[in-house]
């Protein structure tokens, strides 16, 4: 039972400046792809949160020797004694599913039950087991647990139904190694996977088409493979997180150790239709919000469209804009679940299907609620930092997976929020 909560007193401006955390969703890939050459890899500037430790953990599981010196990994792959995936570790992390290209490419097996992980939606990995097939792997489904085989898996043509960004990572993991050439048509091109690509060709891999939808791998020897130090970019939708809690509530603060600004683009475009002012320099990312934000027009979808992880805070910071906001969801079925909790607050909110639409109120007042998803959990420390009186945020576990200090970021900025670790 998680008893860990975040009290909030609302109706404070932010102002100051934080350092950006690592990357969540550069880094869960990239120490994937750690096990696909034997050595001793070195990930700086990697975050420190449980969606990371969950990683790790199961890496141990099965051989790796992993330790932290502060912010940087040194992971030791030398020896892999396993390439079953204990269920207990993965039945409710989803990333670890990335695990399984790295492996069939590596040891010519693996097997893992059905990961789990935030509850927004069924999140299937057909995609990705339909991808290793393609590549020239037996894949079974036995009680719930995967099974995949191959003695060498062989270069092919992969059409993605949809740009899913797992799936394109653990295709990429996988083909690395694979005979001849696979060619990923349709795959993902967030940022996030740009940076797993470049580190693998750091690492000796061959691929071409980085950033686009149409990646194309030249299968290497594994021996060509070598060990690398990498540093993970700065976190965007953490970076989103302190913009969005910015300009829901008047502030004026700047984010440092953004790294390239191209990746914040859709973020930005959409603090911009709220009104905010936005400053850029040298890797540093200035928001002021003097007025009360209006309303926006958000429609999620693959990179370069909005995120999906950032929709639940902007629904938090439309609750009291000055027009109305309209909502499309079109990544998760059931990334609404914050909406309960947020209506306790007196938020309006409809949603109806894939939509929503936020009619602004007067005021929100703070009260218990619980989070349910690491975004979702986001939003309601935003929406507790807009609302009158106390927020008392429960069930920190999912904002942990995400965020390396949510609460003490905020606090450095100005809010008056507190976590209390009754763990
Ligand atoms: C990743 C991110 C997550 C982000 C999401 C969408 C990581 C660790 N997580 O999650 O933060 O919200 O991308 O940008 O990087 N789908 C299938 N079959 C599959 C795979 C996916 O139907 O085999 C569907 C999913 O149900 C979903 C959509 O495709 O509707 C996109 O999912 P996907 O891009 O794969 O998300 P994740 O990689 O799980």
């Amino acid at each position: 039972m998680d008893k860990s909560y975040i009290l909030i007193r609302g109706g404070q401006k932010l102002s100051g400046e934080i350092i950006l955390q690592g990357s969540k969703n550069s880094a869960l890939p990239i120490l994937a792809s750690c096990l696909l050459c034997r050595g001793i890899s070195v990930i700086e500037h990697c975050p420190r949160i449980h969606d990371i430790f969950m990683m790790t953990a199961v890496m141990e599981q099965i051989g790796c020797k992993i330790s932290w010196q502060g912010h940087a990994l040194l992971v030791d792959t030398r020896q892999i004694t396993a390439t079953v995936l204990p269920m207990e570790y993965t039945g409710n992390f989803r990333a670890s599913v990335l695990l399984m290209g790295a492996l069939l490419s590596r040891e010519g097996c693996v097997s893992m039950g059905k990961p789990g992980g935030c509850k927004i939606g069924s999140r299937p990995i057909d995609f990705h087991l339909a991808g290793f097939h393609r590549l020239g792997a037996d894949v079974k489904e036995k009680e719930e647990r995967y099974f995949c085989q191959a003695k060498q898996l062989s270069g092919a043509d992969i059409c993605l139904p949809f740009p899913s960004v797992g799936a394109t990572e653990n295709i990429l993991l996988a083909s690395v190694t694979a005979k001849g050439v696979t060619r990923i048509f349709g795959c993902a091109k967030e940022p996030e996977i740009s940076d797993l690509a470049k580190h693998l060709v750091r690492m000796g891999a061959r691929i071409n088409g980085i950033g686009t939808n149409e990646m194309i791998i030249e299968g290497v020897g594994a021996e060509c493979l070598h060990t690398v130090e990498t540093r993970i970019p700065a976190d965007r939708i953490a970076a989103a997180t302190y913009l969005i809690g910015a300009a829901a509530v008047k502030g004026d603060i700047e984010l440092l150790g953004c790294g390239e600004i191209e990746r914040y683009r859709s973020i930005l475009c959409v603090l911009d239709q709220m009104g905010a002012k936005i400053w850029i320099k040298d890797g540093r990312i200035r928001l002021k919000m003097e007025q009360q934000g209006k309303g926006v027009r958000l429609i999620t979808g693959p990179h370069p469209m909005v995120p999906t992880d950032i929709q639940s805070m902007v629904l938090s910071a439309s609750l009291l804009a000055s027009g109305k906001t309209y909502i499309e969801e079109n990544i998760f079925e059931s990334r609404y679940q914050v909406v309960g909790e947020l209506e306790k607050m007196g938020g309006c909110i409809c949603v109806e299907g894939k939509r929503a639409v936020v009619t602004p109120v007067q005021r929100l007042s703070g009260c218990k609620v619980n989070v349910g998803d690491l975004r979702g959990g986001a939003a309601l420390v935003i929406a507790g930092m807009m609302a009158e009186g106390e927020t008392r945020v429960e069930s920190l576990s999912y904002l942990r997976r995400g965020y390396e200090d949510i609460a003490g970021d905020f606090r450095r900025l100005g809010a008056h929020i507190l976590e209390i670790d009754n763990g």
